[in-house]
């Protein structure tokens, strides 16, 4: 590396081992290998890191359901991940296993010198615990789980605690002085207000399991798998080894630049690695970057919900179904990075980066036909096919061509000078956009940005016609048109192949060797694709063998992956089970510490007993404030009743203020307390909309223009409503809101059904505090009259629901 190189040390999460890889893991480790080979091809000194999460209670559950030991177990699940990385043609530098010795090693010292700095006690919790969800539960002996209505067990563990309380401001400051980033920006608001909402302490060892890293000198506890797993980053790098290179390979690369995670990890990454990493007096990392989640049928890919995508399904399918179709002579490898490609750019071109989006076979199948078949391909294989028949694949001289048609003021030549200008200002300007757009993240709008001039040389191609000879030109000059307009293309398609490579790095690699080009991994390492300028392309080049780069693929392949998916065997492994979730790991076994005995926290609300309608407590349970605070004022501020009020949303909302809140529940998982629940149902019918210019009998209090912008009222769209069991009144809704999805739990089933309310554009209020119900959590509110006798809600919708954009807010 040149001395003046920046480091760039990028990480994925380390990946579960209690699951198959999935196409959700490939998304993660795909843009990561996208954001590495762009830091490469820029000269950065990058060092790329994935690897595995093999500890904990979930994997030796795992491993003894399937009745072998828990090393072998996480050995063939480990294997798998990478093997599937390798046949993705994944650019990682190290591959780190939390069972190896170099991690174990660096996990205890990172212990061992919290425990010396004076930020680890011990202390002993007793309280109840669900077995079932191996979570804490805070209640009397007895009490029910609030998540799965199981009695709760009492029991008495001695654990260490980390002070992570002492850490909220520090962090605090770490993220605003900008010292840590964490993108996007509403990802950060949603760290900073659970920040705000105050740290307690965290256990960080146990002692009722034994697969971990034991506490060195006092084995019987196993060290955290957060604080096991978040050491990765370092362990993999050196940190616990006293070799001298080990020491420099640290020094030379911590702290990492940048922690690339899926959006439900972020409390992990944001509060508690930097709080460890503080404590530890270690540097905290520069970024931190959640993506959103991979939608499948709807809700999140995961095992549990068995509505998975193994990414071999789509390197069987397009590899085996397009490319050996078209090239029976290729290799397995071929065929592999070919359609790793495709899955690359489908799941960069059509997920905003930072939000969720769904997968469909079709929708893949859509893309590659247009945008990579019939867009970049064939745009690529009309101009080589027209250098190599007209030209014998010599690169013509554009520079002395130009020239030369200039200097004949013949008008139809004029056109096509004035032509190739454009295509130049425009693949220029689009190239520069789209990488700057690939510098934000904006993986989608660069894309579309660089297809858009993809689109600009195919109009430019057939405008031209390079095949059409112009009446009174001389056959030199039908020559010197055609092949001025061949380099022109030739020239576009340069550029933006260069800017393509971090995305689709095998394709861009076959079109740069027939533009006669050589490898396009080394031209990225000797740094010429970073900024390529126009006209870079040398007369006399002579181009590569020409073949299609994108074959044509039937429009029965979505029907054969989903067959294919259908027919795999995702839970059977080499001939034992892989049983958990990852996601339900997430939520159970690495519960923080969950003591009220610890920190006096704010407990999980158990399900209230219900009043009228389901989820909400009787009248009589609450108190007169919090039941006036749940009518939303009324949405005419203008309307005589908006004056001030005195018990207004804010007194009883302390929290759905918080600016950002609203999506913590997709990641911080924030438990509302019992004071907050009554105000956070999803009730429709408890709200009203009163018409303006009427003062009903039973009018609430006036309130003041600025307590009805504290309430945000937003046009969503419901994307899912199904019934949920045993809960007769609720239904489950999935909400698009623009800026992202939400759950949200209604008791209208008694008078929905899902098939009435399916797409239905309706409004919600968005800045609720989450409410847990039947072990759900709804994150926000419908708004319905209450019409008829039996109080049948009625949804407030829009007439011209058409016109109306998801998203929108209410005023
Ligand atoms: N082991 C922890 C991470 C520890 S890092 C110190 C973990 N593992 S995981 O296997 O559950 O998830 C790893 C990554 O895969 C996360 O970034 C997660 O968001 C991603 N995905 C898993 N399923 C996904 C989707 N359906 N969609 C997008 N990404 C998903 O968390």
């Amino acid at each position: 590396m040149p001395p003046s190189a920046q480091k760039f040390f990028l990480t994925t999460p380390i990946y579960y081992v209690n699951a198959h890889p999935h196409i959700g893991h490939a998304y993660t480790t795909i843009v990561a290998d996208v954001l590495a080979r762009r830091h490469r091809l820029l000269g950065d000194d990058t060092f790329f890191l994935t690897g595995t999460d093999e500890h904990g209670q979930k994997i030796e559950r795992s491993a003894a359901a399937a009745g072998i030991p828990p090393q072998q177990f996480a050995d063939k699940v480990s294997a798998s991940f990478q093997q599937l990385w390798d046949r993705m043609g994944i650019t990682y530098d190290d591959y780190i296993r939390t069972t190896e010795p170099r991690h174990k090693r660096g996990v205890q010292k990172l212990f061992r010198l919290l425990q010396d700095r004076g930020h680890i006690y011990l202390s002993t919790y007793t309280g109840q615990y669900c077995v079932s969800d191996e979570a804490y539960v805070d209640g009397p002996p007895g009490v029910r789980c609030p998540d799965c209505g199981r009695i709760t067990e009492t029991v008495s563990e001695s654990n260490y605690y980390f002070r992570l309380s002492a850490f909220q401001q520090p962090v605090i400051d770490l993220i605003e002085s900008g010292q840590m980033s964490i993108q996007p920006e509403s990802r950060r608001n949603e760290v900073l207000s659970f920040l705000r909402s105050g740290l307690k302490d965290l256990s960080i060892s146990r002692t009722s399991f034994h697969w971990g890293v034991p506490v060195t000198g006092d084995e019987a506890h196993v060290i955290y798998v957060w604080l096991d797993a978040l050491a990765n980053y370092m362990t993999a790098i050196g940190y616990g080894s006293d070799s001298p290179a080990d020491r420099e390979k640290f020094q030379r690369f911590w702290p990492a630049n940048l922690h690339l995670v899926g959006k439900e990890i972020i409390r992990f990454h944001c509060v508690y690695w930097p709080a460890f990493l503080l404590a530890a007096g270690l540097p905290t990392p520069k970024a931190i970057t959640a993506h959103g989640w991979l939608l499948f049928e709807e809700s999140k890919m995961s095992k549990s919900r068995g509505n998975i995508v193994r990414t071999e399904t789509i390197l069987d399918g397009f590899g085996e179904h397009v490319y050996a179709k078209q090239f029976p002579e290729s290799t397995k490898r071929e065929r592999d990075l070919f359609a790793t490609d495709v899955l690359r750019y489908f799941l960069l071109r059509e997920i905003p980066f930072g939000q969720d989006g769904s997968f469909s076979f079709e929708a893949m199948l859509g893309r590659y036909d247009t945008d990579l078949a019939s867009g970049y391909g064939n745009v690529v294989s009309r101009t080589l096919k027209q250098l190599q028949s007209g030209f014998e694949s010599i690169f013509p001289d554009r520079i002395g061509v130009t020239r030369e048609l200039r200097a004949r003021r013949d008008n139809e030549l004029q056109f096509t000078l004035e032509k190739c200008a454009e295509l130049e200002v425009g693949t220029t300007r689009k190239a520069s956009e789209s990488r700057e757009l690939f510098g934000n993240n904006g993986f989608n709008t660069g894309l579309e940005r660089a297809w858009r001039a993809i689109t600009d040389i195919d109009i430019f191609l057939a405008g031209q016609a390079p095949w059409r000879n112009p009446a009174g030109l001389s056959d030199r000059e039908i020559g010197a048109r055609r092949s001025l307009i061949l380099t022109c293309a030739a020239e576009s398609i340069r550029i933006i192949t260069a800017l393509l490579y971090p995305i689709l790095p095998h394709a861009t690699a076959k079109v740069w060797a027939q533009l006669g080009l050589g490898s396009i991994e080394e031209a990225a390492h000797r740094g010429e694709l970073k900024d390529l300028q126009w006209g870079g392309l040398q007369p006399g080049t002579k181009l590569g063998p020409l073949a299609p780069i994108f074959p044509r693929a039937d429009k029965g392949l979505a029907q054969i992956m989903a067959d294919m998916e259908q027919n795999s065997t995702p839970q059977n492994l080499s001939g034992f089970t892989v049983q958990a979730d990852a996601q339900t790991s997430t939520e159970t076994e690495f519960a923080e510490a969950p003591l009220s005995s610890v920190s006096g926290d704010t407990p999980l609300a158990p399900e209230a007993t219900d009043g009228p309608y389901p989820g909400v407590p009787a009248p009589s349970k609450l108190s007169n404030e919090l039941t006036s605070a749940a009518a939303p004022a009324p949405l005419d501020p203008t309307h005589p009743a908006a004056g001030p009020r005195t018990s207004g949303i804010q007194e009883a909302h302390p929290i759905a203020q918080v600016a950002g809140s609203s999506s913590l529940t997709t990641s911080l998982h924030k438990t509302p307390s019992h004071s907050e629940a009554p105000t956070s149902g999803p009730f429709a019918t408890q709200a009203s909309i009163v018409p303006v210019n009427a003062q009903p009998a039973n009018a609430s209090p006036q309130i003041a223009i600025d307590d009805f912008a504290k309430v945000e009222l937003r046009v969503a769209k419901i994307l899912i409503c199904e019934r949920i069991p045993k809960a007769d009144k609720l239904l489950r809704l999935e909400v698009d809101l623009g800026y992202e999805r939400r759950q949200i739990l209604s008791g209208i089933a008694e008078w929905y059904t899902p098939e009435d309310l399916l797409g239905r554009k309706i409004v919600v209020i968005t800045n609720l505090a989450p409410r847990k119900m039947r072990g759900l959590e709804s994150h926000g509110m419908l708004l319905a009259a209450s019409t008829g006798e039996n109080g049948k809600p009625a949804l407030a919708t829009f007439a011209d629901a058409d016109e109306v954009e998801v998203g929108a807010r209410l005023k």
